[in-house]
C-alpha cells in the first residue's frame, strides 16, 4: 500500500481553532486526525486508568506528563496512513520523541500549520465554546451556534462548557502555551515546514488559507 504523503501538525494557542480546522482538513485529505485532548477527555469521561492519571493535570490547565502522552501517540500513529496531529507535540521533549518515532520508520513531518490568533479573540472563542460530551461536536454560541439553544445538532444532547474552559484555567493554559509550546514555532520554522496561518476570520476563510498553504 502506498504511504499517504501528509503528516501534519496543528500548532497554536488554546482555542485558536486547531480542532475545528484539523477535523475539516482530515476529511478533505482522507487522513486520520489524532487529537491528544480528545483522547484524554474521552478517557476521563469513561474513568479509565489513563483518564484517572490525566484528570488532575487537565483540570489545572497543566500538561499531562510526557510518558503518558507519548504512549498515546505511539499507539495511534500508523505509518502507512498519514495523519494530522492536533495538540501534539506541546513541548521540545515531545517534539524530539516524535522525530525519533518517525525517523525510525523512515518518515518525517511534512507540514506544521501554526494558527496565529491574538489573545483577545482566544478569550472570546473559549468563553462561548460549548461541547457535546456524547458525540464530541464543538460549537460556539456566537460564531457557530447550534440550531436549538444549547442542544447538539447531531445527537440532541445538552451542550456543556468544558471543565478547563473556566477563566482561571484558561489563563493557566495560555501561560503553559507561552512557556512550553511556543518554542516549537521556531524549531519547525528553521526546518522549513512551518506554515503561519492568520486564524482570524470565519472558519471557511481560515480553511481556505490552510488549503492554499499546503
Ligand atoms: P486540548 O484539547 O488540546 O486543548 P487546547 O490546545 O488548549 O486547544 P483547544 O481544544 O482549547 O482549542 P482548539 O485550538 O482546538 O480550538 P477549537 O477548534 O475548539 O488540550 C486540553 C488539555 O489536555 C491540555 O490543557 C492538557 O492538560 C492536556 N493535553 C492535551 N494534549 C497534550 C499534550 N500533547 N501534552 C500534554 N498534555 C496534553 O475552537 C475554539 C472555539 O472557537 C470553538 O467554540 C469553535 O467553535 C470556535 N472557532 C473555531 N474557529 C473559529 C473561527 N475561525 N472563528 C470564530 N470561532 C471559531
Amino acid at each position: 500500500m502506498e504511504r499517504n504523503r501528509y503528516r501534519i501538525i496543528f500548532l497554536g494557542p488554546p482555542g485558536a481553532g486547531k480542532g475545528t480546522q484539523a477535523e475539516r482538513l482530515a476529511e478533505d485529505l482522507k487522513v486520520k486526525k489524532i487529537s491528544t485532548g480528545d483522547i484524554l477527555r474521552e478517557a476521563v469521561a469513561k474513568g479509565t486508568e489513563l483518564g484517572q492519571r490525566a484528570k488532575s493535570y487537565m483540570e489545572r490547565g497543566e500538561l499531562v506528563p510526557d510518558e503518558i502522552i507519548l504512549g498515546i501517540i505511539e499507539e495511534a500513529i500508523n505509518d502507512e496512513e498519514g495523519f494530522i496531529l492536533d495538540g501534539f507535540p506541546r513541548n521540545i521533549n515531545q517534539a524530539k520523541a516524535l522525530d525519533e518515532m518517525l525517523s525510525s520508520k523512515g518518515l518525517n513531518i511534512t507540514h506544521v500549520i501554526f494558527l496565529d490568533v491574538p489573545d483577545e479573540e482566544i478569550i472570546k472563542r473559549i468563553a462561548y465554546r460549548r461541547v457535546c460530551l456524547k458525540c464530541g461536536a464543538v460549537y460556539n454560541l456566537i460564531f457557530n451556534p447550534p440550531k436549538e439553544d444549547e442542544i447538539c445538532n447531531n445527537c440532541g444532547s445538552k451542550l456543556v462548557q468544558r471543565e478547563d474552559d473556566r477563566e482561571e484555567v484558561v489563563r493557566k493554559r495560555l501561560e503553559v502555551y507561552r512557556g512550553s509550546t511556543e518554542a516549537l514555532i521556531r524549531i519547525y520554522e528553521e526546518r522549513g515546514v512551518l506554515r503561519r496561518i492568520n486564524g482570524l476570520g470565519d472558519r471557511e476563510e481560515v480553511f481556505r488559507r490552510i488549503r492554499e498553504a499546503l
